[in-house]
């Protein structure tokens, strides 16, 4: 069986963005494969300063992956800051990578565009530790949202520099990204992204929901007129949750004029409430219960760190640390 391996962020709320670009193929994936799925809290680190929100931005999402569902008996669940083995393979990815390569990541380039002294060394490290995240666990595939390809390719060029340098230890995975799904727009029409506050929240509270899809913005176009449904943000998240009549329906409906952005907003949160009326019900009912959720997290963590130590220990052994 092969193996897979992903991460999210603890960053906040998952948003219709996670969801159909990362965490349904996460789900959809521990029937076929061997999973593992973490909750990339060192990677947070990088944003969150605080230690409220780390911990429940941590357990809204456990919460989140579960009642989406995650099935820990399948899927090997953890925490990364509960396997130091991450940070320690990190150290020794750091030192076989040069500087000019990871002044090349985009996520370095735009944090320096904004001003350089606000980028802090955790950030410029970032992916050497993702790298460490993932070739601890040797997967096969590592699926991703479009915006996280460009990591998972230094990855790859890590660990060939680690392999041609000592000798393999790595296998070299590959990103697992579904090009029909690409970058899902926000409520303004850019990426949505919980740093630029466009997003549809799986799990906010009904009226929430509604404030977000009801607030995304379209043209001016009149009811009666016809209308492109691919230039409209509303139906490219419709498309998304729809099956294939309804959407074809949809597009009827924009081509031949008639259907106002209001109605078709209607009909996006009316899809939102079927797709995700089980897992919010379940979010509901597991989120208090925190000693389950918190277990599950623990019995994950002892799992993972059966793979990551003895893929540490072999790395160790080639550096030359085993006596
Ligand atoms: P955010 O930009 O909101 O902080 P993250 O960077 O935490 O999101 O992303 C978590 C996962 O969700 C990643 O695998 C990422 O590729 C995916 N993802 C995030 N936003 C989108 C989007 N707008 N479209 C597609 N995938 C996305
Ligand atoms: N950088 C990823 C994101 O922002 C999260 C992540 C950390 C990750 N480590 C990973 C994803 C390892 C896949 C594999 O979404």
């Amino acid at each position: 069986m092969k193996t897979v391996l992903s991460g999210v962020q603890p960053s906040g709320k998952p948003h219709l963005g996670n969801y159909l670009g990362a965490m349904r193929q996460h789900i959809e994936m521990q029937k076929d494969y061997q999973c593992y799925l973490f909750i990339a809290d060192l990677h947070a680190l990088t944003t969150v300063k605080d230690p409220e929100q780390m911990r429940y931005q941590t357990y809204d999402l456990a919460v989140s992956y579960l009642a989406l569902g995650l099935d820990p008996e399948k899927t090997v669940f953890f925490k990364q800051s509960d396997l130091p083995e991450h940070s320690e393979l990190c150290w020794i990815l750091g030192c076989m990578t040069k500087m000019p390569f990871l002044e090349r990541a985009h996520a370095w380039k735009d944090a320096q565009n904004k001003g350089k002294k606000e980028v802090s060394v955790g950030l410029f490290n970032y992916p050497i530790l993702q790298a460490a995240d993932i070739l601890l666990y040797q997967p096969d595939l590592v699926p991703v949202g479009a915006d996280q390809k460009q990591h998972i390719e230094m990855t790859r060029d890590i660990a060939t520099t680690f392999n041609n340098t000592f000798g393999e230890v790595f296998h070299i995975p590959e990103p697992h990204i579904k090009e029909d799904v690409g970058l899902i727009p926000g409520t303004d029409g850019q990426k949505m992204s919980k740093s630029y506050k466009n997003t549809i929240e799986v799990f906010a509270p009904e009226s929430e929901l509604k404030k977000q899809v009801m607030g995304i913005v379209t043209d001016s176009t009149p009811v009666e007129e016809a209308k492109d449904p691919d230039k409209c943000n509303i139906f490219a998240l419709y498309k998304l949750l729809a099956n294939k009549p309804e959407t074809e329906k949809l597009a009827e409906r924009y081509k031949k004029g008639g259907i106002g952005y209001g109605d078709s907003k209607k009909l996006l949160l009316e899809k939102i409430f079927e797709h995700f009326g089980e897992a919010r019900t379940k979010y509901n009912e597991l989120f208090p219960q925190k000693d389950l959720v918190y277990k599950i997290l623990e019995e994950g963590a002892k799992k993972a760190k059966i793979m990551a130590r003895k893929t540490l220990d072999e790395v160790k052994e080639k550096i030359g640390y085993k006596i």
